[in-house]
């Protein structure tokens, strides 16, 4: 039995799978909806989320599947002090695979360890974020047609930002890569990815607090909003707040194949008014997670659909 924990967890070549069955999912959707009659995903949702549990939600129903599960600790009997290890036990005897979200880092590495089903993180705290990874490279590998000789700028809070460090991890396995980490000082990248992804690996980088300093060479800018649930205080969360803002002016900078991605929600980091440029493509990359939330949701259940 396998869970998904890290983007790592996958082979690149077990990636490239996942990605051509979600494309064939999104070709032929007819094909998919019966493969999990009568399978249940459980959703565990500990922490707020709309995009990651409805569309992991969505992904189950269109396989034919059904649903349960909670979307905020306190309607579930963690709030009278049961540990994640007994929820998840418990949990097996309902749903044939289960999708968890958590505040803490490594909840779900926990849960997966005493679970008879498959667990997929959903986000834990400030950690990893491999679901959005799966949509954010479906959607890299569909706008370039590869994943390999890219420049891919993150910007933003990309000290808290989980599905940053998640993306960084996944792609620093290709080929070519180079990555231009666009942050204020305070949010710098975790020293254990600078350290143990991209200097061990030798991958290029460059770090600059500029955006404008950028744009001019980027294939992929990857926009995140300032993670405010993880400051310590409200203050500092307001001064990094509009830190970057992304509008029209600034897209000028940028080359006509310079696409915009966003995992959501935005807050005020991309001006609405960059939304209708062809480059803009984050409401596309969240209809892209629901194939890959599919593909996954396949592959960890072991179910092969015939061609
Ligand atoms: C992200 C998350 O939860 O980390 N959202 C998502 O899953 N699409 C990004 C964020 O909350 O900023």
């Amino acid at each position: 039995m396998r869970h998904l924990m890290n983007p790592l967890d996958f082979s690149v070549g077990e990636l490239d799978d996942l990605m051509n069955l979600a494309s064939d999912i999104e070709q032929n959707p007819d094909k998919y909806a019966h493969a999990c009659d009568r399978k249940k995903l459980a959703t565990l949702f500990y922490e707020p989320s709309t995009r990651t549990r409805l569309s992991f939600e969505a992904a189950m129903l269109n396989l034919g599947g059904s649903v349960l599960g909670f979307s905020e600790a306190s309607s579930s009997s963690a709030s009278k002090g049961e540990s994640v290890s007994d929820t998840i036990r418990v949990i097996g005897c309902y749903a044939d695979i289960v999708a968890m979200r958590h505040p803490k880092e490594g909840a779900p590495l926990v849960a997966s360890i005493h679970s008879k089903v498959p667990v997929i993180n959903a986000g834990d705290g400030g950690h990893q974020h491999p679901t959005q990874t799966l949509a954010d490279l479906y959607t890299i590998r569909k706008l370039h047609g590869r994943l390999s000789n890219l420049t891919i700028g993150l910007c933003g809070d990309l000290k808290f930002g989980r599905t940053v460090h998640s993306l960084i991890e996944a792609l620093s396995r290709y080929e070519g890569i180079k990555f231009v980490l666009i942050s204020p000082k305070e949010l710098r990248v975790p020293e254990y990815i600078r350290e143990e992804v991209l200097e061990k690996k030798g991958i290029p980088y460059q770090e600059v607090e500029k955006m404008e300093d950028a744009m001019p060479n980027l294939d992929i800018l990857y926009m995140t909003r300032i993670q405010r649930e993880r400051f310590f205080n409200e203050d500092e969360y307001l001064r990094m707040k509009g830190f970057y803002i992304l509008d029209k002016e600034k897209m000028e900078l940028a080359k006509p194949d310079t696409y915009v991605l966003h995992p959501l929600p935005r807050v005020n980091e991309i001006s609405v008014d960059v939304d209708d440029d062809p480059r803009a493509r984050y409401f596309e990359q969240a209809q892209n997670a629901v194939y890959m939330r599919m593909a996954l949701i396949l592959t960890l259940l072991e179910i092969n659909v015939e061609a």
